[in-house]
């Protein structure tokens, strides 16, 4: 329980000079029903003597002897010099009234029947995760927190924390921090090669809210939208809660299945791809594909939306350009995220889109729906990647990831032969790690769940074309002896389930 003192106006403690109470007893009964209310509750410290009577304009007298009364009947404790608390042993004194508040305990049907109070949530938002996610094996998309780097980091916060201006302080320009977009630009166009300038970016609170802010922006009700399938649920989620209606496009081995697209949802208004590593599958656009989508776009007035949420980690080939890098006619609207890099917390992600009036629109949005995001955060994160802390994390991490890539490969190989099997990927951070044709992913998911590993099964990104079963391994977060323990404990299990002895 902190120690610090309350605020002296505690809401609803008044003297009322008209009132025949006396004042000490009318501050005794106002702090007496706030315990018994549990507006302070037990070991919480009181605002002191001086102060209480300073805020109430009464002597001190009247306010010790109100302490005195309270400290009498068992509800605080006051020491000399130390300060009154209200008692830890209340509920040995008193039974509180039972008060509706809902725990964390309560139950989804509970909380279905609470929220329909007001809209009916739809299935889109009731399916999204909320709880706080457990970093343990195989928990995928999470970067490797033991190695971020710290010291640099506060070394940047402790810099904008002593130059702080007022301007930190202020409502800022709603499309981020001119700065950091600075930086992004600069970064883009020499790793990714974008053609972007900042006044084409848009900071948003992580990739997700870019997506949002995309589906609101763009989407009609019944537009068609091309869905990458299996593909990324939250982005589909999204696209859906605007009305538009999804049109589920196969993969081929390197990502949408373009000329299936195009002959079987001409009239698509949108599409939503993750060329440089589909999600979540792996496989990079490759180049003549991604010029046929962009004719295509072109042609036929589409959006492409690229999502571009971990290119920065490649493993063996020279990264594919960007779809934005190659588009001529400005339908790419291309989405970023430091989550990824860094850390999801942080929640910094960006939009590039195609002209400078488009991203003045889509900052109005940004101002409408929270108004900008934390300008500190903004200015640590410039910082960082103005002193080259961000290439350098950016350069280890991918020798790390590389490594721990390797050594789950080679744990899956040793001991998991004929109950799973995994091949390298190019980029990325997780593999897939294919079961036996005929397991049910999902119920093997749940059962490894219940045993304390995390592996979300491939088939929740599927929706109208089957996947052979499959879990997704993340490996990025983890050191090689997390890596070992788990893979041993994870097939061990998956030998038991399908009676393996090899
Ligand atoms: C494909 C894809 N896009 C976007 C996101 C959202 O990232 P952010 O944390 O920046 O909202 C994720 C998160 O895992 C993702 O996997």
């Amino acid at each position: 329980m902190p120690k610090s003192s309350l605020h002296i106006n505690i809401p609803g403690l008044v003297v009322n000079r008209k009132n025949k109470t006396p004042a000490y007893r009318q501050i005794y009964e106002g702090l007496r029903n706030i315990i018994l209310n549990r507006q302070i509750r037990e070991g919480q410290r009181l605002p002191s003597s001086r102060m209480l009577a300073e805020d109430l304009k009464v002597s001190r007298n009247i306010v010790l002897l109100a302490y005195e009364q309270l400290a009498l009947e068992g509800y605080i404790n006051s020491g000399v010099g130390s300060g009154s608390y209200v008692s830890k042993s209340l509920d040995q004194i008193i039974t509180y009234p039972k008060q509706k508040v809902l725990t964390p305990n309560i139950k989804v049907s509970e909380t279905k029947s609470f929220v329909n109070l007001k809209h009916p949530l739809s299935e889109n938002i009731i399916n999204t995760e909320s709880a706080k996610s457990s970093v343990i094996p195989f928990q995928n998309g999470i970067p490797s927190f033991d190695q971020f780097p710290f010291k640099q980091w506060v070394k940047c916060a402790n810099k904008i924390f002593r130059e702080f201006e007022f301007l930190h302080l202020g409502y800022d320009d709603a499309q981020g921090f001119y700065p950091l977009r600075q930086s992004i630009a600069a970064y883009l166009r020499t790793n990714r090669a974008l053609q972007c300038e900042p006044e084409q970016i848009v900071i948003t609170n992580g990739a997700q809210q870019a997506i949002n802010m995309i589906a609101k922006m763009l989407i009609k009700k019944n537009d068609l939208f091309w869905m990458e399938d299996p593909g990324y649920a939250n982005a589909k989620a999204a696209f859906m809660e605007e009305g538009a209606l999804p049109c589920y496009i196969p993969l081929s081995k390197n990502g949408i299945n373009v000329d299936w697209a195009i002959k079987h949802y001409p009239k698509a208004n949108l599409v939503y791809v993750t060329p440089s590593n589909q999600f979540p599958t792996g496989g990079t656009l490759p180049l003549p594909k991604r010029i046929q989508l962009l004719n295509w776009a072109h042609k036929n007035d589409m959006w492409i939306i690229e999502d571009d949420y971990d290119s920065e980690f490649r493993y063996f080939k020279k990264p594919v350009a960007s779809l934005q890098g190659l588009d001529n006619f400005g339908r790419v609207i291309y989405l970023g995220t430091f989550s990824k890099i860094l850390f999801p917390a942080l929640r910094i992600g960006y939009l590039v889109l195609p002209s400078v009036e488009i991203a003045k629109t889509f900052s109005k949005a940004k101002s409408f729906f929270d108004r900008q995001n934390s300008i500190t955060d903004q200015a640590i994160l410039h910082e960082f990647m103005k002193q080259d802390f961000f290439a350098s994390h950016l350069r280890k991490m991918r020798i790390l990831y590389k490594k721990r890539q390797d050594f789950l490969c080679s744990q899956i190989h040793k001991y998991g032969k004929g109950v799973i099997r995994v091949e390298k990927q190019d980029s990325g951070m997780h593999l897939i790690g294919w079961l036996p044709d005929g397991m049910d992913d999902k119920v093997i998911s749940e059962f490894l769940h219940s045993h304390n590993i995390i592996s979300t099964p491939l088939s929740r990104y599927a929706n109208k074309f089957e996947t052979k079963p499959g879990l997704i391994l993340g490996y990025t977060s983890f050191n090689e002896k997390y890596l070992k323990d788990y893979s041993i404990k994870l097939i061990s299990f998956l030998k038991k389930i399908t009676g393996s002895s090899t």
